[in-house]
């Protein structure tokens, strides 16, 4: 089954075509941070207005790129939320509009199911159960996967996201949007013993997070020592989210008797999370499954990958649609 994929929910516009034979056929992205760095944040009405303009050309791309033409498609998995109403409408739109035209199904996929299932997208997939990190710029939750569309939450954050805690500590740092890569990479450069900055939750017994307090803590160590120590402060920020991060994934991999660990989601790109993490796992006897490095931030290979799980098990539906800004993840009907 050949599944087109559209990404559209945030400020990425994604296209990719998965083969349900084959594989991952081709994938194309754009990226539109140039054009909100000079705002230092995603201006909805200017991301609708984007992924207009790129989103069918993407596709004419992935389509040449594979050597496909429009009538090989099978069916249309789109974001459907969360995210950006009118940016997840453009999506939805062209996705729904296409399938009508071709007369074939389309699917609305949960963006986070899709950045879930994206170290799936491999020729070494991990199997079922595992518990999956998701870190991303909206979200940061530990999940119990047992298959496609059978999760249960094990903990969240109480207040920011772990990829928002990076974007706003870069913020206080002086560095662009996004933050958390050029967080990350003066971080490399600083040294993490110089200041000690609080570990949120890390005892808490549970494996929910906290992550604005550590923020805070950020701007007033900034006020103290001023920005000449910048890359000592990222380095020192950096140190004590991923501590948070890794030992409350591991804790709930012995929680649930789970020996394998996902990673999905913008802040799985981050190499001292990466390597902290497989280290530390591999000492408890968990591996850690990663997706490719340019699927760990928002991609149209993830939708198309999640959209062909669902559409294999042959989801009707009508011609009307809707888009969920808001989405609890543990609602998905399981395939
Ligand atoms: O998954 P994603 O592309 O979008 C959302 O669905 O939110 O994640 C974007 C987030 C941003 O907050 C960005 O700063 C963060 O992921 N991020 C990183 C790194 N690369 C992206 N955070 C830390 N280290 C990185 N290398
Ligand atoms: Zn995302």
């Amino acid at each position: 089954m050949l599944v087109l994929g559209v990404e559209s929910s945030c400020d990425e516009t994604g296209v990719a075509l998965y083969d349900s034979a084959r594989g991952l056929l081709a994938h194309a992205l754009y990226s539109q941070i140039a054009m909100h760095n000079d705002y230092g944040g995603v201006v909805p009405e200017l991301a609708s207005r984007d992924h207009i303009r790129r989103v069918l050309p993407l596709t004419r791309q992935v389509l040449a790129e594979s050597g496909r033409t429009l009538p090989d498609i099978d069916g249309i998995a789109y974001t459907q939320g969360p995210g950006l109403a009118g940016a997840l409408l453009v999506g939805a739109g062209m996705a729904r509009a296409l399938a009508f035209a071709l007369n074939i199904p389309a699917v609305g996929v949960h963006h986070l199911e899709g950045h879930m299932l994206s170290p799936l997208i491999s020729d070494t997939p991990p199997k079922f159960p595992f518990v999956a990190l998701l870190v991303s710029g909206g979200h940061t939750q530990l999940m119990l996967v047992s298959g496609v569309g059978r999760y249960t939450l094990l903990g969240e954050t109480l207040d920011d996201a772990a990829g928002e805690a990076f974007d706003k500590t870069a913020q206080l740092l002086g560095l662009g949007y996004p933050g958390g890569p050029a967080l990350s990479k003066l971080a490399a450069t600083g040294n993490a013993r110089r200041f000690t900055l609080p570990r949120p939750m890390l005892n808490s017994g549970d494996f929910d997070f906290s992550f604005s307090g550590l923020k805070t803590a950020v701007l007033t160590l900034v006020r103290k020592v001023g920005l000449g120590e910048a890359a000592d402060i990222a380095a020192a920020f950096q140190a004590a989210a991923v501590e948070v991060l890794v030992s409350k994934s591991l804790a709930a991999c012995l929680h649930s008797g789970a020996t394998r660990l996902v990673v999905a989601g913008g802040v799985g790109a981050n190499a001292h999370l990466r390597e902290r993490l497989t280290r530390e796992a591999a000492a408890r006897g968990i591996s850690v499954f990663y997706p490719r490095l340019e699927f760990c931030t928002d991609n149209g290979a993830m939708i198309a990958y999640a959209g062909a799980q669902r559409l294999a098990h042959a989801i009707g539906g009508d011609l009307t649609f809707a888009v969920k800004p808001r989405w609890d993840l543990a609602s998905l009907d399981a395939v």
